[in-house]
């Protein structure tokens, strides 16, 4: 059983921390609690004391400690598994600028592996530059971040802040890793159809979506590969084949789709390319330009015969229009197993955003809505789903 170091900074989502203490001593481990000094006054250290059966650190100086330990190095050497839960706005500052002021965040700079940091404020704050930067610099250094979710929040407002249950943080910090042993292969981002040497068709796709599904897949345990079109996140933490018109992706796929379990379509593929590519650029002239588009193959229908019984195949819908009738024909008519479905008409949602609202059309008729949150939560519910369907 694991030595579980739990930090507590001052937001109101220290009420959930005491269960989730009792569900880490209800599994066996030994739990020890630092507060800040503001998490002291949201719930007090008598409370983590009695639900853990260890003293509750508050303070370098508290009295009563023995002279003989430093704290903040004990406890760093102690801890087989750090949690920051809450991490306010400022505690996440801190961390990431290697401020040291109390006992929490000494033990931060002492503590040598990845931290679970698990984010909970105002939405305002969460989406705050500053704050989104802070959790970058974080995740860069190999710490763990457990977005929160979107939900009423304590001040009155909804959006995203809110800290997940206890019960669902029990289970991402024990680190259940629901698709450990699976292969997923992802495609992301939009083609690129060439219509001279400098100039090409293409589509707003920033290849988010993609890689939030790439990055939730590892982070649940999966083998993952991408296929990259034109992206503009950076996908090098991946095994990623690059690739760039709809006719290379097809290549690629057909090559890759044999050696997984669950294959995620997001990529936007163009639907036409020019018949061909001009080997010299195409000089300007008075008169009109006429570009003549031949139609790409459609990647999912074309590998769709060599689909394994064993494999869950997902596609995306970008639709502007009939959302719900769209998608559910391209289901049908790419032989899939689920698709995601998206507006693309609102501007909140999205192409380019951090943000996405779908509706999940599955083949036996059901569907599920996923109320707008981040692009990684959406990519949890789809892989959890998708694995749920693998025979
Ligand atoms: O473009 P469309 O709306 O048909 O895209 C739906 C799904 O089909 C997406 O998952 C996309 O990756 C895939 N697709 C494809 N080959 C195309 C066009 C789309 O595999 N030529």
């Amino acid at each position: 059983m694991a030595n579980i170091l739990i930090g507590v900074s001052g937001g109101i989502a220290c009420y959930k921390i005491p269960t989730l203490c009792r569900l880490f001593k209800k599994e066996g481990h030994d739990v020890k609690v630092i507060l800040t000094e503001n998490a002291s006054k949201f719930v007090t250290p008598l409370t983590f004391e009695s639900v853990t059966g260890n003293r509750a650190y508050t303070g370098e100086f508290d009295p009563g400690l023995d002279p003989e330990i430093i704290e903040h190095i004990d406890l760093a050497g102690w801890a087989d598994k750090f949690v920051i839960a809450p991490a306010t706005a400022n505690l996440t500052a801190k961390a990431a600028c290697g401020i040291a002021d109390n006992l929490l965040t000494s033990t931060l700079l002492v503590y040598t592996k990845p931290v679970i940091f698990v984010p909970a404020m105002n939405t305002n704050m969460f989406n705050h530059p500053a704050t989104q930067e802070n959790l970058k610099t974080l995740e860069k250094r190999g710490h763990i971040i457990i977005e929160p979710d979107s939900g009423e929040l304590a001040c009155g407002t909804s959006g995203k802040g809110r800290m997940k249950e206890p019960e669902e943080l029990f289970r991402l910090i024990e680190g259940e890793r629901p698709l450990a042993g699976l292969r997923v292969l992802v495609t992301a981002g939009a083609t690129v159809e060439p219509i001279d040497p400098v100039r090409y068709i293409s589509n707003y796709s920033s290849g988010k979506m993609g890689l939030a599904v790439a990055s939730k897949a590892r982070e649940l345990g999966a083998e993952v590969k991408v296929i990259a079109g034109s992206i503009s996140a950076d996908c090098s933490e991946f095994d990623t084949v690059y690739v760039k018109s709809a006719e290379d992706m097809l290549n690629a796929v057909r090559e890759h789709v044999g050696s997984c379990d669950i294959l995620i379509k997001a990529a936007a593929v163009a639907d036409y390319a020019p018949v061909e590519a001009a080997v010299q650029k195409i000089k300007k002239n008075d008169g009109e330009l006429v570009i003549r588009l031949k139609k790409n193959p459609d990647i999912l229908k074309e590998i769709a015969p060599l689909k394994k019984h064993s494999q869950v195949f997902c596609g995306f819908a970008a639709e502007s229009e009939n959302l719900n009738k769209n998608a559910i024909r391209k289901l049908n008519e790419k032989k899939l197993d689920m698709i995601v479905a998206n507006d693309i008409s609102r501007k909140d949602i999205g192409f380019g955003s951090d943000d996405n609202e779908a509706e999940i059309f599955f083949a036996d008729g059901s569907s599920e809505h996923f109320s707008k949150g981040s692009k990684k939560l959406l990519a949890e519910m789809i892989l959890i789903r998708a694995a749920g369907l693998l025979k």
